[in-house]
């Protein structure tokens, strides 16, 4: 990775993901602290990273008049997509971001998407692809990271499936290229040292892509517990969500993925998180030694 020196800041520092990056940025790239701002809707929570040093700064995608002294003299942003579940409210917000961005002339904006947006089935996909093309379009330089699917997800499904014994799934023999969050954070730190990828898209996974019946089959072994997937609609799934008391939007939402997993949109497998950080993402069954108390304790 070759580095730059410049004032960088990260959106959503309060979120898992900007919480992972300011670690990464500090502990595993030891970027002076400060050269670094992290920035919140709620800069209050982000103490513990002023005791350290760094600058905090209010940046709420919903209040643009925050974002104007919010990105000033910044040369780097990281801009973290938001968890709204209505994309049109999602939308606004990132294009609010982005045009504070071009207010205030930072010349380079990292922003972190998902796996193929143009054609994927995943309900929210074109939020995304939105917001990558605006940035694409702010003049600025840009590099966009497609983040394949955390294996933390996997942490509202399993606990339920260990407790009942079952794994309802649209997703059929469709696989998914899981990656640990932390590891997609070193990635976006890497990204924010890196000075070789402008104007460049690239798709961060794991290296390898996993069925539904190998997940299970891997945490019912840790955990001792059956697990038996049970391969339903996408309807199904949609009608068991609602059933237990998701609203409409999220229950589509999880429908989608399997839709999108079956149809081989989170399959893919690159080897651009290795090449941008110089090592391997954590496996599968690394992650589980590490996390597998998670699961353990629902069981
Ligand atoms: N690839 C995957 O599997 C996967 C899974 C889940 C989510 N995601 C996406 O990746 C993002 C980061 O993941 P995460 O695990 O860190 O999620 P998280 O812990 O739920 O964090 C949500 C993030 O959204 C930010 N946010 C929400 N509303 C905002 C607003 N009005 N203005 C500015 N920021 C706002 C939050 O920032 P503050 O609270 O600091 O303001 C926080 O960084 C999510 O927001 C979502 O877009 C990806």
């Amino acid at each position: 990775m070759s580095t730059t020196s410049s004032k960088i800041l990260v959106t959503g520092a309060s979120g898992n993901l900007g919480g992972l990056v300011l670690h990464h940025l500090t502990e595993t790239y030891h970027y002076p602290k400060d050269q670094i701002i992290a920035a919140s809707r709620n800069p209050e929570s982000l103490s513990q990273w002023a005791d350290l040093g760094i600058e905090t700064r209010k940046a709420d995608f919903s209040d643009p008049e925050s974002l104007e002294s919010a990105f000033k003299g910044v040369d780097r942003v990281l801009l973290i997509s938001t968890d709204s579940p209505v994309n049109d409210v999602r939308t606004v917000l990132h294009h609010n971001a982005v045009e504070a961005l071009k207010s205030a002339g930072v010349p380079y904006i990292i922003y972190t998407s998902m796996p193929e947006p143009e054609t994927s089935p995943v309900s929210f996909s074109n939020v995304h692809l939105t917001t990558e093309n605006e940035v694409k379009a702010s003049g600025a330089y840009w590099t966009i990271l497609r983040n394949a699917w955390y294996f933390e997800n996997l942490l509202f499904t399993l606990p339920g499936a260990l407790a009942s014994g079952s794994l309802y799934s649209a997703a059929g023999e469709g696989k998914i290229s899981y990656i640990s969050r932390s590891d997609l954070a070193r990635a976006a730190a890497a990204a924010l040292l890196s000075t070789n990828i402008e104007n460049k898209t690239l798709t961060i996974t794991g290296e390898e892509a996993l069925s539904v019946g190998t997940v299970a089959s891997q945490v019912s072994s840790l955990v001792g517990k059956p697990i038996s997937v049970v391969h339903v609609p996408a309807e199904a799934i949609v009608e068991g969500a609602l059933a237990h008391g998701l609203p409409p939007v999220v229950a589509e939402m999880f429908a989608s993925f399997d839709r999108a997993t079956q149809s081989g949109h989170l399959g893919g497998v690159t080897d651009e998180y290795e090449q941008l950080t110089w090592v391997k993402p954590q496996s599968f069954e690394s992650w589980l030694n590490d996390n597998g108390s998670l699961f353990s304790e629902s069981a």
